[in-house]
């Protein structure tokens, strides 16, 4: 057994933030200048030696050392947060400098989600504005329990004891609101530097902490008992046959060798047979170690599995209700797939309601159909697949999520999860005895889901049909899906909105996909104008089931055939929403086929489908 590690109090993590011209940088500076600054490199080996797991051989090291660096870029949204890291005799500090513009939310939040504290900055001759709110909630959302509001520019209102508790008062009933636990108010001057690393002597109704003495001292550490064991597995770690350990980072509790656990969502359980960190093995490993774990028996165990405490697992579910922050510039759409990430488990999730906004100044509830950029709301997400999870104010680290935009790989949105709603529970999938290979073999062919997408009158229905045409004097089983006909029935509740776009679409690529399953050959021709939405129909299919074809005509072109005279009405402003004209169509970047059909006539469009893609 290896000798025990040397314990390293971890450094106090810190966001500082407050809006625009409040005195962050010049606070920020006078920390820096009268403290000592740790070396980059320096940090920079600790965290990479926190971070390593044991493993036999270099290469699995190495691979485990990327995997989890890019895994920390993908949650973390580092990008515009700076890190400064200084210390003290007594403490060492990372403090992340959230930008103060209304814009910034996103950066603020992912300062937040690192952070044991917020250090939160008021101007005492403006007292808490709307953005000192904001950022109050984010980071009480993001789970900091610590806030200090340093009432700055004291000098300027002469150090003024009323004005000072005017501000605290206002402040204190804000933060108890927003969840904040522990609140020092500290009046300070970051230009002179009274009170925040040398107390100012002459204010003699001041008798707190400077800053730094509080944030030297303050306790921000919760205590592990009570926590059950939690570890997302975030690395398979097999560098040989001899050896399969699952790495990962302890998100809650303890573990020692012998302790039973249950392997999340499988359920399996087993006992722990070693635990492995990088210096050698070990007999007891708790929160925050970064270790690897065997297992007592071969069980099936995954990248972004769980393993946790047999007697307490956490919950598993594929409905939940979510605080959710936005941070793109596409608003939120209700019923679209995003990825969601929660620890290391990615899966497809859509919002399927908005349950409120927040207005984040007064801490009220909205009414809203989205979210737009920096917006905040609770709302309802559904899953693809069960994931493994705990409310975020009991395990943080189980607990937040953040949503991904597959067709930018941006971060849209964070999220935390506040508890799960019933639903799956109580379904199953069910398994029956004929299956689709079955019932294909019957009808001589190999079922498949053609996707028609284009322009209204680039010719979908047109080719569609004629394709249809010549696949059933073939005799093949074909079914032909068209978005003006199904609008007459399944889908006559929606209408053009970019969210009806959304479940029209859903609705049809199920309906697709039960047809494959039924053995058929099935045409769409829809204008399907979002790549999210193609994305998501090609996602219910296996690889080669599905193939998308781009109908296209320039937008003169389809004006010009207007076989309908829906254009001339759009044009005259008599419909609105009408694609091509105010609403827009993405073009497939990527398509299986592309039909010029300024080029080509409908015969040849189909006969190129049959040729290429049957
Ligand atoms: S989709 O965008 O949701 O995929 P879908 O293919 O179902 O559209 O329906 C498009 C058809 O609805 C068009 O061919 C046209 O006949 C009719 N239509 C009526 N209003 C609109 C509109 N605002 N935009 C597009 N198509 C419209």
């Amino acid at each position: 057994m290896a000798a025990a590690l040397p314990s390293v109090r971890p450094p106090l993590r810190f966001v500082l933030c407050g809006a625009v011209d409040d005195g962050k940088s010049t606070l920020l500076g006078r920390l820096l200048r009268d403290c000592r600054q740790v070396f980059a490199d320096q940090m920079r080996k600790v965290e990479e030696d926190s971070r390593r797991w044991g493993t036999r051989g270099d290469q699995a090291d190495l691979a485990l050392l990327v995997d989890g660096l890019r895994d920390e870029r993908e949650q973390g949204i580092t990008i515009d947060v700076a890190y400064r890291t200084f210390e003290t005799a007594r403490r060492r500090f990372v403090v992340a400098d959230a930008p103060g513009h209304e814009q910034y939310t996103r950066n603020m939040a992912t300062g937040a989600s690192n952070a044991d504290l917020a250090v939160v900055l008021a101007d005492a001759r403006k007292g808490v504005l709307p953005q000192t709110a904001r950022h109050t909630r984010i980071a009480a959302m993001f789970g900091i329990r610590h806030v200090v509001l340093a009432v700055n520019k004291m000098d300027l209102v002469l150090w003024d004891r009323s004005t000072f508790e005017a501000i605290a008062d206002g402040y204190r009933s804000l933060a108890r609101d927003a969840g904040v636990e522990k609140l020092q108010v500290i009046p300070v001057s970051a230009l002179t530097g009274d009170n925040l690393t040398r107390r100012r002597e002459s204010t003699q109704w001041y008798s707190g902490p400077t800053l730094l003495e509080h944030l030297e001292t303050v306790d921000v550490e919760s205590s592990i008992d009570g926590e059950s064991f939690r570890m997302p597995v975030q690395y398979v770690n097999r560098p040989n046959s001899d050896f399969r350990g699952y790495s990962g980072r302890i998100r809650a509790g303890r573990v020692s060798v012998g302790d039973r656990v249950r392997i999340s969502p499988s359920g399996t359980e087993t006992v722990v047979g070693s635990i492995v960190v990088w210096q050698g093995t070990r007999e007891r490993a708790e929160r925050g170690d970064s270790v690897t774990l065997t297992l007592a028996n071969e069980v099936n165990v995954t990248r972004g599995d769980v393993i946790a405490e047999a007697f307490d697992p956490p919950g598993v579910t594929d409905q939940f209700q979510a605080n959710l922050i936005w941070m793109s510039d596409r608003p939120l759409v209700v019923g679209r797939s995003y990825l969601l990430k929660i620890h290391s488990r990615e899966v497809t999730a859509t919002v399927t309601r908005i349950r409120y906004r927040l207005d984040v100044s007064r801490g009220s509830m909205l009414a809203g159909t989205t979210l737009n950029l920096n917006d905040l709301g609770t709302v309802n997400i559904a899953t693809n697949r069960p994931i493994t999870y705990a409310p975020f104010d009991r395990y943080p680290g189980l607990g937040s999520f953040i949503m991904i935009d597959p067709t930018n790989n941006e971060t849209a949105g964070a999220g935390t999860i506040n508890f799960a709603l019933r639903r799956a529970s109580n379904l199953r999938w069910q398994d029956f005895h004929v299956t689709r290979e079955a019932r294909q073999e019957l009808k001589l062919q190999r079922a498949r889901c053609l996707w028609l997408t284009g322009l209204s009158a680039s010719g979908k229905s047109t080719i569609a049909d004629l394709l249809e045409k010549r696949l059933h004097a073939e005799g093949h089983h074909t079914y032909l899906l068209d978005g003006d006909n199904i609008r007459h029935g399944l889908n006559r509740d929606l209408g053009f909105t970019e969210v009806d776009r959304v479940e029209n679409i859903r609705r049809v690529a199920e309906v697709a996909r039960l047809m494959v399953d039924a053995g058929l050959i099935v045409i769409v021709s829809f204008i399907s104008p979002f790549q999210s939405e193609r994305e998501f129909a090609r996602g219910l299919f296996e690889p080669g089931d599905f193939s998308e074809i781009f109908v296209d005509a320039s937008i003169e072109t389809c004006a010009a055939r207007d076989p309908k005279g829906l254009y001339a009405r759009a044009m005259r402003g008599e419909i609105g929403n009408f694609t091509g004209i105010d609403s827009p169509y993405e073009k497939p970047g990527n398509p299986d086929l592309h039909l010029d059909t300024e080029k080509l006539g409908p015969e040849e469009c189909a006969e190129l489908i049959l040729r290429r893609l049957l």
